[in-house]
């Protein structure tokens, strides 16, 4: 596994990047990708992954999304961290740790955070882990720029590769943060798959940091995923446009809109784009047409919405323990922060 990843950079000894979808693996993304059109598209409900939003254009939106008046996931988390910091500072242990972020996009939220560690005198070597090469650069060479002193080892890679590449690596304890709200992107039965396999590459005693966006007045929420200047919508767009790159598609953008609803029994806001028109769209490196009848749905994306006892549930179901919930003013979102629970791991102890 390790042997694939090629250590690309070496120059202020203090930062690399590790790029897992560099060479031979890129080579598995794109088929990945080719398989995931085809399978999501061949089904008679049509769906592509948000998964698959997030290259380079599609982090750029998502970023241009979080500075959106409606958008108020990532204002009430900034609000938790900044406000919350001792708290969260309190839950680390004075052995040196890994502070490991998933997701970590342009690390606009762990700026902060990772300033006020260093002046707490905690010594931390910072993992980002990402899908999109553009942001890493940029988060890695802008924290290369403001803190010099800092160890930091970005990965660029999908979540499991990632969790599996650190477990191989370093030994040492673990504070792992998946941030934003990202956990709402996977169903409830995903939820628990992917928590699982966390703990499965974390020690006895590690914590994990989990930004959970909680239910709320239905308004706020459909508004926060139908933004007045369309950015949302683009950033769905975007996924057809990748297609169209990638992999060589004729997606025409404006026969497609974008939709998202708040499905009340699901709890969970759910996105599509949706076909204005009959048409046959040609994927060239898939080598087949796909049909589209007016008013036909891909679906794109979920976003669930918690309550606490649920976060409670999936913490002691996936066997983490809760420390504590960190809340916003407003009550809009909650970081909350769990202990890995093995308790007959003694080696790891
Ligand atoms: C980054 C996954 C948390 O689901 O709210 C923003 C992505 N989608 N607007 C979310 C997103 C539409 C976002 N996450």
């Amino acid at each position: 596994m390790i042997e694939q990843f090629s250590d690309r950079t070496n120059m202020a000894s203090n930062y690399q990047i590790v790029n897992q979808l560099d060479t031979k693996e890129n080579f598995n993304e794109i088929h990945a990708f080719a398989l995931h059109v085809l399978v999501g598209l061949s089904e008679s409900k049509k769906s592509l992954s948000s998964k698959y939003f997030y290259n380079a254009r599609g982090s750029e939106l998502f970023r241009k999304i979080s500075f959106l008046k409606e958008y108020y996931l990532t204002n009430s988390e900034i609000e938790i961290l900044q406000s919350k910091v001792a708290e969260i500072e309190e839950t680390m242990e004075d052995r040196e740790f890994n502070l490991v972020e998933l997701g970590a996009g342009f690390g606009r939220k762990t700026k902060f955070l990772v300033d006020h560690m260093l002046s707490s005198g905690l010594k931390f070597r910072y993992v980002p882990i990402d899908i999109s090469e553009g942001s890493m650069d940029e988060l890695v060479t802008e924290l290369g720029k403001t803190n010099p002193e800092l160890e930091v080892c970005g990965l660029v890679s999908d979540y499991y590769n990632g969790l599996k590449w650190l477990n191989n690596r370093y030994k040492s304890r673990n504070f792992v943060m998946f941030l934003g709200s990202s956990i709402g992107n996977f169903t409830h039965g995903e939820s628990r798959v992917f928590l699982r396999n966390l703990w499965n590459s974390l020690n006895n005693g590690d914590k994990v940091l989990i930004g959970f966006d909680l239910k709320k007045d239905i308004e706020l929420l459909l508004s926060a995923y139908n933004d007045s200047e369309g950015v949302t919508a683009q950033f769905n767009l975007n996924l057809l446009l990748r297609i169209n790159e990638e992999l060589g598609g004729e997606f025409d953008l404006n026969k497609f809109r974008y939709f998202s609803t708040y499905d009340l029994f699901a709890g969970g806001i759910k996105s599509y784009l949706v076909s204005l028109e009959k048409q046959e769209v040609y994927i060239e490196k898939i080598g087949r047409s796909f049909s589209f009848e007016p008013w036909e749905p891909i679906h794109t994306e979920y976003s669930y919405k918690y309550l606490v006892p649920d976060i409670e549930r999936l913490a002691s179901e996936t066997g983490f323990l809760v420390e504590k919930h960190l809340f916003d003013s407003k009550r809009y979102f909650v970081d909350s922060i769990w202990k890995v629970y093995k308790p007959g791991n003694l080696l790891t102890e």
